[in-house]
């Protein structure tokens, strides 16, 4: 069947609803993922009035092609590949048929990235700018070779969130080489392992990884990597990790910028004896404020996620630098309290004095500078309002 989004028509095997996308022979198309492609095309844009030398980009695992497609029309030199020959033609006929130039491979991406360079077989431009790694599952096998390889900007999805955000905390463990614990804030415990694991991967190789942009969803976290090779880099961006100390008594979390960790063995709020440690974790900013700013203003109207891609970044944009965030729902259950409207919920914590604001990892997440006794205090019931 046919599909467009934005601005490109391209060919993509029967329609799957997003849950049955990939299951059989068939080559791979979510229509889910649109908002993360919209989200990927408008950073492209953006990144390439940051630093202008930017032209090529290996779509690392092609599929349909849709995103070496959406960026070979934003202007990129795109070269696809995967290992699937179906989806190689698949890709190849799609280019074709809007008329843009790209390079099809049917290689594996970490050949590939190893085989990149101005003595590459397949062409002195395939030293790539920009890698995007899209696979099924986690990214960490092509971890070493996009961080190793890539110049400028390694974007990066990863769909494991189970392993992710410690539900199925021995895979994560596997996988990730840190500790994920599952607490009420799992999205963004999955973005700081995964941002954890590839940092420490960047910086075996003197290359700092900075997240520029971050978001999570309930199916997959993405991230996108600026590359800079000084060591100096590499060791500030390693001092951000550290751990988090999550009391399960009384939901109290507390965080440090250690190579070690220092668990209390009570709780300084609660004395509770159910702490829980994560990590390490990267605890530094997800996203860059200006550069998440910038990325809104290509968000075009040819997206047909636009408004939510606006919407999540606005949010983005505004969230405060906070290793952790609160869910009102979850607070309210433990002090047996009824939820208010989130944004009288807010306004009430900066009446109060606080620093509050939404997150975009869900609904009802907030982050705040005030302490949960102080959130107690300051916020009222359903009842009260
Ligand atoms: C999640 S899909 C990619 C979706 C696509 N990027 C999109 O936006 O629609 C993952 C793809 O990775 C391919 N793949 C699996 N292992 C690979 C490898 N080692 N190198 C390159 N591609 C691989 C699969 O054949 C599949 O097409
Ligand atoms: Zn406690």
């Amino acid at each position: 069947m046919n599909v467009d989004e934005g601005a490109v028509e391209f060919t993509v095997p029967a329609a799957r609803d997003g849950a049955d996308a990939g299951v059989g022979d068939d080559v791979f198309y979510n229509p889910t993922q649109e908002l993360n492609r919209d989200i990927t095309i408008a950073t492209l844009r953006a990144y390439q009035e940051r630093e202008p030398r930017t032209e090529t980009y290996l779509d690392a695992m092609t599929a349909s092609g849709v995103r070496g497609l959406r960026a070979a029309a934003s202007g990129y030199e795109v070269t696809c590949t995967d290992t699937d020959p179906d989806a190689v033609a698949l890709a190849q006929s799609n280019l074709k048929e809007n008329e843009l130039d790209g390079q099809t491979l049917n290689m594996d991406a970490n050949a590939v990235l190893y085989q990149s360079g101005p003595e590459s077989p397949y062409g002195p431009e395939s030293i790539f700018d920009i890698v995007d790694l899209d696979p099924f599952g986690t990214p960490i096998p092509f971890a070493d070779a996009a961080l190793s390889n890539a110049r400028n900007l390694v974007c990066v999805t990863a769909t494991d969130t189970a392993p992710l955000c410690g539900a199925h905390q021995q895979s994560g463990i596997r996988t990730y080489s840190t500790l994920p614990q599952n607490t009420e804030y799992h999205p963004e415990m999955g973005l700081r392992v995964l941002l954890s694991a590839l940092i420490r991967t960047a910086a075996r190789y003197d290359t700092a990884a900075t997240p520029i942009l971050s978001h999570v969803t309930r199916h997959y976290a993405r991230t996108y990597l600026e590359l800079d090779t000084r060591a100096t880099h590499a060791d500030e961006l390693v001092s951000n990790l550290g751990y988090v100390h999550h009391c399960e008594d009384c939901l109290t979390r507390r965080h440090e910028f250690s190579h070690t960790a220092h668990p209390p063995s009570i709780c300084n709020h609660c004395e509770g004896d159910r702490i829980l440690t994560a990590g390490p974790l990267y605890l530094g900013s997800v996203r860059e404020q200006a550069f998440t700013r910038h990325v809104r203003n290509h968000i075009t109207a040819e997206m047909g996620e636009a408004q939510k891609a606006d919407s999540m970044l606005e949010t983005i944009e505004n969230e405060i630098e906070t290793p952790t965030h609160y869910d009102q729902h979850r607070l309210c259950k433990q002090w047996t309290r009824s939820a208010i409207a989130m944004d009288e919920f807010i306004e009430q914590l900066r009446t109060a004095g606080f620093d509050a604001t939404r997150t975009h990892y869900s609904g009802t997440s907030f982050k705040t500078d005030a302490s949960i006794e102080q959130i107690k205090s300051v916020t009222t019931d359903s009842n009260e309002s």
